[in-house]
């Protein structure tokens, strides 16, 4: 597959998102379904897998997932780059250093290595970010991660740790539904050669145009009952994006959750999505999204057509 930069670290030019092995999407597969699942995707080029301590059933404990990407990643683990998330709550004891350092102690048993390769912080808290940019600075110093990244934050915050600590990445929602990121946080992370890796790419599912006003999500721990785009009244206003995709899909001979990675791709230099599923053969697809190419005329169509139409649902970088 076609390999991308993040920062100085080079990941297939698509990555994968591994939380729905553990959370977010309803039910969890097999362990050993999920294992093989990423393990074929590394069989078929991906050389860059997502995961965060979080990840678990219903968020009810820690490490769930990473141990799942421990297990199916051991083998190659060289050849892979792992991204991990830590949570730090706002109050604490000791220093930051020493609780990030605790946090990422925790994942690298879990994950069955010695270092990870981009560790964000994946969410703000009242800490400040320099003290985190700091710490992670320490860590890398110290050789146990290669890179550190923020994740759901604006260009303020990025300069200011930015200052401190240079940042391999930034993780943040981006999709055509969802294009906060466009107006300055791209353009700064592009200036300041930092790796942009889109979450939620294919707007949880949306942009596949496998969704439609009558799909009922899971019950139990499913984003998909709270993403905006995705309530019943949403999906239907959103139906001519979805539309517009799968004309293009068909000219390309490709598919919408395909066409919604390539804009991307094309768009940016350093963008590195990492879409998300459960489903092996769609994992693939997502990944042969690297092969799709768009003429100069077609993603200037693409964009065309997504900037004439309205999106219905906005969920931006705040709050969740
Ligand atoms: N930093 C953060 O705060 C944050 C937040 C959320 C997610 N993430 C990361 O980003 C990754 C991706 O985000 P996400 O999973 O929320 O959203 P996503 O990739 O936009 O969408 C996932 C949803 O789309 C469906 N889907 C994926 N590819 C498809 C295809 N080709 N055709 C039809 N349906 C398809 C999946 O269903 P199936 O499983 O049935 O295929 C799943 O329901 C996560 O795995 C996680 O690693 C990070």
């Amino acid at each position: 597959m076609k390999t991308r930069m993040v920062n100085n670290i080079e990941v297939s030019a698509v990555g994968m998102g591994c939380m729905a092995f553990s959370h977010g999407y309803g039910k969890i597969p097999e362990e050993a379904y999920s294992i093989e699942a990423i393990q074929n995707a590394y069989a078929h080029g991906c050389t860059f897998f997502d995961t965060a301590e979080v990840y678990s059933p219903n968020l009810a404990s820690v490490g769930h997932n990473e141990r799942i990407v421990g297990k199916a990643l051991k083998d190659v683990r060289e050849n892979v780059v792992i991204g991990t998330k830590l949570m730090l709550r706002s109050v604490g004891v000791g220093s930051v250093y020493k609780r990030i350092r605790s946090h990422l102690e925790g994942s690298l048993e879990r994950l069955r290595t010695d270092y990870v390769d981009i560790y964000y912080l994946h969410r703000m808290s009242a800490i400040p970010v320099e003290k985190v940019a700091d710490a992670m600075g320490r860590l890398i110093d110290e050789g146990l991660i290669r890179g550190w990244g923020l994740s759901q934050v604006d260009v303020d915050v990025i300069d200011r740790a930015q200052q401190v600590t240079p940042l391999a990445a930034v993780q943040n929602i981006y999709s055509m539904v969802e294009r906060d990121s466009e107006t300055r946080i791209i353009p700064y992370c592009v200036e300041n050669n930092i790796g942009f890796v889109p979450f939620s790419p294919i707007a949880s599912g949306l942009l596949s145009g496998m969704i439609t006003p009558e799909t009922r999500f899971e019950k139990n721990d499913d984003v998909r009952n709270w993403v905006p785009q995705l309530s019943g009244k949403n999906i239907a206003g959103n139906q001519p994006i979805v539309e517009m995709l799968k004309g293009f899909a068909e000219e390309k001979n490709a598919t919408p959750a395909q066409i919604s990675l390539a804009w991307m791709l094309h768009k940016y230099p350093n963008v590195v999505p990492i879409p998300g599923s459960k489903n092996k053969g769609r994992i693939i697809e997502n990944l042969d999204a690297a092969k799709v190419t768009l003429t100069y005329e077609q993603l200037a169509a693409l964009e065309a057509s997504l900037n004439s139409l309205r999106v219905y649902g906005h969920r931006g970088l705040g709050g969740f």
